[in-house]
């Protein structure tokens, strides 16, 4: 009876279109914002300044300290970086990770957002095509959607060495292409961070998503920023 009930509701909120009584992506955004609530209660880093008042660009540098500092990360690692504009956080780190024998990739467009998002536009946050500019021959960039240039990569890719994978590419569409695409190569020790991690229907949902789907077991080693800024250890 009960799944007959369920069946009719069901059919009935089809055909009289349901959407346009209920204000879909709102609901779905508190919703998210809910599953974040709760994941945060679930995960609380000995690493975190929550809750925090106000946003402090600084402070994401001091999670970078703090994975430098306690995870051995200056060695022989493979770190990608998905979003790299103008190479901000891709120069610290491409700085402060000295090994020789260290891999960097930047994935972008290097001319902009390929979707609007929130308030930015598509296009937004280009670098007008031009790559940052780094000495030596450590560095390689792939420029590109990430859905083009990331299955070419991996062609070739044995994903042996210790990975760092920094997500700061904002949108949902990319941050879960990325996940799922580098699922099969993800070792024990490799580390996730998200720079946006904490807006619902971007990154957090395609965290959600990817994570609910692949079964992925982790540890959060740090956040700042109200979880703005994560990262995440594969266990
Ligand atoms: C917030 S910016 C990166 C900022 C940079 N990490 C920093 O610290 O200065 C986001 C970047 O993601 C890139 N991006 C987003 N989705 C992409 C996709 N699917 N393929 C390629 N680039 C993408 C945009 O072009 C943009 O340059």
């Amino acid at each position: 009876m009960t799944i007959k009930i369920i069946r009719w509701a069901k059919r009935s909120l089809l055909r009289i279109g349901i959407h346009r009584a209920l204000p879909a992506r709102k609901l779905a955004k508190l919703s998210y914002t809910a599953y974040l609530s709760k994941w945060i209660r679930q995960n609380r880093p000995a690493f975190s300044t929550f809750p925090f008042n106000g946003f402090d660009s600084s402070l994401r540098y001091k999670l970078y300290d703090h994975l430098m500092a306690t995870e051995n990360l200056d060695d022989a690692i493979d770190y990608f970086e998905f979003g790299v504009a103008a190479g901000q956080s891709f120069k610290w780190w491409e700085s402060k990770i000295t090994h020789v024998d260290a891999v960097f990739h930047g994935f972008d467009t290097f001319t902009g957002l390929p979707e609007n998002w929130g308030h930015f536009k598509k296009g937004d946050m280009s670098s007008n095509n031009e790559k940052p500019s780094i000495n030596g021959t450590r560095h390689h960039w792939h420029q590109g959607l990430f859905q083009a240039t990331l299955p070419l990569f991996l062609k070739d890719y044995s994903g042996d060495k210790r990975k760092i994978i920094h997500l700061d590419a904002d949108l949902f569409s990319s941050t879960l292409f990325v996940l799922t695409s580098l699922s099969p190569y993800l070792k024990s020790g490799d580390i996730i961070m998200f720079d946006e991690f904490n807006v619902p229907l971007d990154e957090f949902k395609a965290f959600k998503v990817w994570v609910d789907s692949y079964y992925v077991e982790y540890e959060v080693l740090g956040e700042v920023n109200n979880y703005y800024q994560t990262a995440i250890k594969i266990k």
